[in-house]
């Protein structure tokens, strides 16, 4: 099936978790866009769960000022949303009561569309959660599940999750969220790589002498201590979102657009990653945890310093890293890659630097300009800019250089179009029931594997996270790790 194929079809949308944070916050906006916008079948059904005493009126009463407060009023009409709003039903459910789930089985009756969950609670609930729905008699063939990260802890936990979730629903069934994949420009790289003969040809260590990934945000922990304790930025950022982001710069082309071809590439990265041991701890990898700072002239907290906090936590806010990829394509080559809460500014760039010209015929003292760049802005202010040199203008600069952008800005580019938010994409994926955006299960277990030799890594030698300012890109020994190589992050645009 081509990922072109617009075989949109109507499925019955059952939502565990229908009043949780994410559903409110994201998932009735993506949904309402998508009806809005026509790509949902008239015939789709959303029915909501959760252990709240709501009736139908209440629920959509509930979603409809989830509505108001995030869909901008330009993009609401009373009637896309009651056209919207009469999709939804509401059921209210204890999840470990096997009896509840009939009422799922009653509200999906006998009908033709596929009856597509979505497993907006933690983790530890999608095996009960599974097996009941199973138990309940309404799962079919044509049954879909749709899950959210963090799938497990370490690579043994999430095996467990793993098998709980596919002893009811076969692997072609299951969709495992990484939000990134749904970024518009993430699925960008696809078209960048594999559609330009021009960046084709020169994708490997022949012509490009390092990568650098960056992923910071300005926020801190949110209210969600408990959970980002237990994880830390290695396992909350690093597991999934970097290790796609690599991925997707790093693969060899799939043979075509198939969800299994392209992500049967993704593993061989994954596979080809070279694992972090003795000497390389302390010099390829940086822990960081953030202390009290000032983001945009306003002071915050330290991470102990958070609500909830326990002030003898050695959790990583932070991380940054020096990896290969062990393959044809990129021996010798370093991919730098670096992500943290509490950074100076929300930026998402992943930068290619190219290899300087061998033979230089310019003055010499301009050299350390000679090297092209590709900067992939994936958010904010979405686009890419190839900086390149020019002859800079005037009569008397001779044969002088400059380095210039060509630049391409999505928003001046396409004015019209509206940027989706990622969850639109990967609902609309799940409802034409393509894979191609969601996350295999040996890619997790693989991007585990990695994770947890770092982690033991860490514990054998007793590793502290380096402490920064909040506001500040991070320990200074993360900006050591990439000039001891002779080169800097990239943070311009
Ligand atoms: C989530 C993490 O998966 O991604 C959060 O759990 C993080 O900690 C978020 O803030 C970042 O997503 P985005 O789309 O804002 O870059």
């Amino acid at each position: 099936m081509s990922v072109n194929d617009d075989n949109n079809t109507a499925v019955d949308l059952a939502l565990f978790g229908a009043l949780g944070d994410l559903a409110l916050r994201k998932l009735y906006v993506a949904l309402y866009h998508l009806d809005r916008e026509s790509l949902m079948a008239p015939e789709t059904r959303i029915l909501g769960l959760a252990r709240q005493e709501y009736d139908n009126d209440a629920f959509r009463a509930r979603v409809r000022d989830a509505l108001e407060t995030r869909v901008r009023a330009d993009e609401r009409t009373e009637e896309s949303m009651n056209r919207f709003l009469a999709r939804l039903d509401y059921i209210e459910i204890d999840f470990s009561s096997p009896d509840s789930y009939n009422q799922i089985a009653q509200w999906h009756g006998t009908s033709a569309q596929p009856l597509t969950i979505y497993l907006s609670v933690p983790a530890r609930l999608y095996g009960e959660i599974c097996a009941n729905l199973s138990q309940s008699g309404c799962l079919d063939n044509e049954s879909r599940v749709v899950v959210e990260k963090p799938i497990g802890y370490s690579l043994q936990t999430s095996e467990e999750i793993n098998d709980a979730i596919g002893a009811v629903f076969d692997e072609s069934r299951i969709y495992r969220i990484d939000h990134y994949l749904g970024k518009e420009t993430v699925q960008n790289l696809l078209a960048l790589r594999f559609a330009n003969p021009l960046f084709g040809s020169q994708w490997n260590q022949s012509h490009i002498s390092h990568v650098e990934i960056t992923v910071a945000e300005t926020v801190g922990i949110e209210g969600r201590w408990g959970y980002f304790d237990q994880a830390g930025q290695l396992r909350d950022m690093v597991q999934n979102h970097l290790m796609q982001l690599l991925c997707m710069i790093a693969m060899d082309p799939p043979s075509n657009l198939d969800a299994d071809s392209i992500r049967d590439e993704k593993v061989k990265v994954l596979k080809a990653l070279r694992p972090f041991e003795g000497e390389r701890l302390d010099t390829d990898v940086v822990r960081g945890q953030y202390i009290a700072g000032t983001i945009a002239g306003k002071s915050v907290p330290g991470y102990l310093e958070e609500e909830g906090a326990n002030v003898d936590s050695r959790t990583e806010t932070f991380v940054a890293f020096k990896t290969e990829i062990q393959n044809w394509r990129w021996a010798g080559v370093p991919f730098y890659l670096r992500t943290g809460k509490r950074m100076p500014e929300k930026l998402s760039q992943i930068v290619i630097h190219f290899r300087p010209q061998s033979h230089y015929i310019f003055d010499n003292d301009q050299r350390s300009m000679a090297a092209n760049k590709l900067i992939i802005r994936l958010q904010p202010d979405e686009g890419i800019a190839l900086q390149v040199l020019t002859k800079d203008s005037g009569l008397d600069k001779g044969m002088r250089l400059r380095t210039g952008p060509l630049h391409l800005d999505f928003h001046q580019a396409f004015p019209s179009a509206r940027i989706p938010d990622a969850y639109e994409r990967l609902l609309l994926e799940v409802m034409k029931g393509q894979q191609y955006l969601f996350v295999r299960r040996d890619e997790i277990e693989y991007s585990w594997r990695w994770i947890d030799q770092l982690i033991k890594g860490w514990e054998a030698r007793d590793i502290m996270p380096k402490r920064y300012p909040a506001g500040s890109w991070g320990p200074v020994s993360s900006i050591g790790m990439i000039t001891q190589d002779g080169r800097s992050w990239y943070e311009d645009y």
